[in-house]
């Protein structure tokens, strides 16, 4: 009952996003910290996650429509593939400036907005994935922080850090090559 209520959400509606495929949308002005919806889905075992995590991988390389990831991470035993048809929480985007928070309440998710969203902006939360996985994640969220993966924020703070590293070797690089470029002239 309660799963074919939440496909008339009060406060949201399905529609093609910039960001990657499909996306979820306010349909009113949705004040700061409302419970907008629950991410439901299948309870599956890590192993089985694991298995159709790689299958769903596999699948979004082929095609760019199709979302990579729809698992989300329960506890500590369980994951929720959230790829049914009930569940319009499987649509929400990642965005390096999210506008809403997914908070496990007794082993269901929910999705909380963390500040006040205007009507037709689109609902965008953290994924939070870990910085190991982070190159087949590519982040296309267009914010002024997008750190071009998707990747949580802590992590963030790490690419970031390890990218100026790197450029400031090749800046250091560039500038013995100039000297000597100097010198042979
Ligand atoms: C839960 S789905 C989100 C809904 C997806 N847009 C769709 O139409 O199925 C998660 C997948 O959407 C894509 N996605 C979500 N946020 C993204 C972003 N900021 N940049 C690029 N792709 C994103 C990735 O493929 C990700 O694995
Ligand atoms: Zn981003």
């Amino acid at each position: 009952m309660a799963k074919k209520k939440d496909k008339e959400n009060k406060w949201v509606y399905v529609k093609d996003s910039g960001i990657h495929g499909r996306g979820v949308f306010a349909k009113r002005k949705i004040p700061k910290e409302t419970k907008i919806m629950e991410y439901f889905g299948e309870r599956i075992s890590k192993e089985e996650s694991n298995r159709r995590g790689t299958e769903q991988m596999e699948m979004a390389a082929k095609d760019d429509s199709v979302g990579a990831v729809y698992i989300f991470d329960l506890n500590k035993k369980w994951d929720i593939d959230g790829n049914v048809p009930e569940n319009i929480a499987r649509y929400a985007n990642h965005s390096c400036e999210e506008n809403c928070e997914a908070f496990n309440e007794d082993d269901r998710i929910f999705y909380y907005s963390s500040r006040s969203i205007q009507k037709n902006e689109e609902i965008l939360i953290d994924y939070g994935y870990a910085l190991e996985h982070f190159v087949d994640h590519p982040c296309c969220c267009g914010t002024k922080k997008c750190v071009g993966f998707i990747l949580a924020k802590d992590d963030r703070k790490k690419l970031k850090k390890m990218r100026n590293g790197k450029k400031a070797k090749s800046v250091v690089k560039d500038k013995k090559k100039k000297k000597k470029n100097k010198k042979a002239d």
